[in-house]
């Protein structure tokens, strides 16, 4: 979006926005939905390019869906109604789809192949395919198993107690998605607690789940019934907007209908921490999940450190809250976040280069960053790298440059948000 030199001097965020639906919550619908018996109605779904990547690789196994728009209807038979593809699934740039579908694929008795984009063949699929193998599926790939293309055939699962060496959601729930098809009780332990939304819907989905602390339980041989949906909007997505009203001079937004639920809620908190001026307003329960709507206005921010349990709460708003950190007065210490290494970039190297390119004072760690503020950014050409978020947060820099930022490769942001400009765009004023 371009600003002129005119405009960028008083440009300011006032109005509100709807924010799409929740990415994590729309392909698990799809997941769940398939995997159900009956009508699954979903609304608020995210029409984003990963969410319809999932979409298609369902209809790759035989199952009727229909999408228009943020409406979607799936006719489920049940697991066992889901064929062998004729076709290898391509996941694109979705690393929820291949590795929940790994964990669902594992207990089915017939071979499948998977691909991905030019970033999804560099990402470690090892941290799932190893535990899968290990449940008794056969799994191989490049590295053999490590990298996609993989192929997976599945079948004669043997639950486990899986202790995670990492507290990710993709690698619970596809260990979770195979317990539900194996001999026994699973279990699966992270060294602290990764978004849960995979047991809050397997619940809705009348599975009986057990959530003791960072571990959860899950026996096999449930089935799922059909239920209706309605997504929440997405944290993620709204964590740009809360970054652009807290550092936009002159700002006032409300985030419409936001999902609020505690295991991703880091970004309000950290932003508080740093003296954001947030409210949560309108709480409420959709569905299985706490939504709410957020009102925040231009905020002195002040550097923090960022580090511990509240980071599996906020992974994917790093590269935003480095931006944040930039327009913060003293030192902001992001640490204990080297899962950023293995994101759809690596977001550490992504996130240091392109805020250099703009005049930022940010170095990279092993674990994360240190970024000195308060800078005066400047204007120029940075990229994406393919990459939505951290597309989004050179889009959202544009509005504090002194001069135009020319974002290469944009067109990554419709992986998470399709309207990300056209909301935008209605909040410049
Ligand atoms: C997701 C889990 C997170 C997150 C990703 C979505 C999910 O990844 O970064 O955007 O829907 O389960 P990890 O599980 O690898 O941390």
């Amino acid at each position: 979006m371009k600003l002129s030199e005119e405009k960028k001097k008083s440009v300011k965020l006032e109005g509100r926005i709807n924010i799409p639906g929740d990415k994590s919550i729309s392909h698990r619908s799809v997941m769940f939905g398939s995997m159900a018996t009956g009508t699954t109605k979903i609304t608020n779904f995210l029409a984003g390019e990963d969410c319809l990547s999932t979409i298609s690789c369902f209809r790759e196994l035989g199952v009727s869906i229909k999408q228009e728009g943020s409406s979607v209807e799936i006719q489920g038979n049940g697991l066992s109604k889901l064929n062998e593809p004729t076709r290898v699934l391509d996941v694109g740039n979705s690393g929820t789809t291949i590795r929940l579908m790994l964990g669902i694929l594992a207990g089915l008795p017939f071979h499948v192949s998977l691909q991905g984009d030019d970033s999804i063949a560099k990402r470690p699929m090892k941290r799932v395919t190893g535990p899968l193998s290990q449940m008794g599926a056969k799994i191989d790939g490049r590295q053999n198993g490590t990298y996609c293309p993989l192929s997976i055939r599945g079948g004669n699962l043997e639950a486990m107690d899986y202790q995670s060496p990492v507290a990710s959601a993709q690698v619970k729930s596809a260990i979770l998605l195979a317990g539900l098809q194996a001999n026994g009780t699973t279990s699966v332990t992270e060294p602290s607690k990764s978004r849960d939304h995979t047991e809050r819907m397997l619940q809705a989905f009348g599975v009986y789940v057990i959530e003791e602390g960072n571990k959860v339980s899950i026996t096999g041989g449930q089935t799922l019934k059909a239920t209706t949906i309605e997504v929440p909007g997405d944290i993620s997505s709204a964590a740009f907007f809360l970054v652009a009203g807290a550092i936009t001079p002159n700002s006032r937004i409300v985030l419409k209908n936001v999902g609020i639920n505690q295991t991703r809620t880091g970004i309000i908190d950290i932003l508080v921490k740093m003296g954001a001026l947030i409210s949560i307003q309108n709480e409420r329960v959709q569905s299985f999940e706490r939504v709410a709507d957020l009102i925040i206005e231009t905020s002195d921010l002040k550097g923090t450190i960022i580090s511990g349990d509240v980071i599996p709460r906020a992974i994917d708003e790093i590269p935003i809250i480095a931006l944040a950190a930039t327009q913060a007065t003293g030192t902001t210490i992001i640490k204990d976040a080297q899962e950023l290494k293995v994101k759809e970039t690596n977001r550490i190297d992504t996130v240091v280069n392109e805020l250099r390119k703009l005049g930022a004072n940010i170095e990279p760690t092993d674990d994360g960053m240190i970024i000195h503020g308060k800078t005066s950014l400047h204007g120029g050409e940075v990229d994406s790298h393919g990459d939505h978020r951290i597309g989004m947060m050179l889009a959202i820099a544009n509005l504090i440059t002194d001069s135009e930022v020319s974002l290469k490769r944009k067109e990554a942001i419709n992986v998470s948000y399709p309207t990300f400009f056209e909301d935008l765009q209605s909040l410049c004023k």
